[in-house]
């Protein structure tokens, strides 16, 4: 049996202009907690991702990336978070952190410290390579 059967996954994103690599990602977090598990998309709001991303404009509006995201059958639930940090996760219950490759700054720094200290574990999932929602923009602005 997968050590991970039955656990509760969460994972950061923006995910904007939904596509393969979050597609990707969440199939693989279901095939880590299986059928009876959970996954929840932690969803940044509009503000912050404008305010963390300088120039930076999404495609769709939260409401509609997180009715994109639930429409997934991997997924259960999208849930609003502002910043990634302790504060976006203390009133979840869950065992298990995913992270991309990328997710290497000091917020997740201290995240992962915590979730060492709280008993949830942390995985790494690599990226699907080739995409991205930057990607994807450049690739239709091409045509
Ligand atoms: N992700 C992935 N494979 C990709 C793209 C993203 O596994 N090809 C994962 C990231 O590692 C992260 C999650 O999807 O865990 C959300 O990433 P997000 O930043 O929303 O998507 P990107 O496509 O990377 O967006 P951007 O180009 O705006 O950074």
């Amino acid at each position: 049996m997968n050590e991970h059967e039955g656990k509760t996954a969460i994972t950061f994103g923006v995910f904007d202009l939904l596509h393969f690599g979050h597609f990707e990602l969440f199939r693989r977090i279901r095939e880590l907690v299986g059928p009876t598990g959970k996954v929840y998309a932690l969803l940044q709001i509009d503000e912050m991702v404008e305010k963390y991303k300088p120039g930076y404009k999404n495609v769709y509006d939260f409401a509609t990336r997180q009715k994109m995201i639930e429409t997934l059958r991997s997924v259960d639930k999208a849930i609003p978070y502002d910043v990634v940090g302790v504060e976006a996760v203390k009133d979840l219950d869950f065992n298990l952190l995913v992270v991309g490759p990328e997710h290497t700054n000091e917020r997740f720094q201290k995240l992962f410290k915590w979730c060492a200290e709280n008993g949830k574990e942390v995985v790494m999932l690599p990226r699907t390579q080739g995409i991205s929602t930057t990607r994807l923009k450049e690739i239709i602005r091409d045509l």
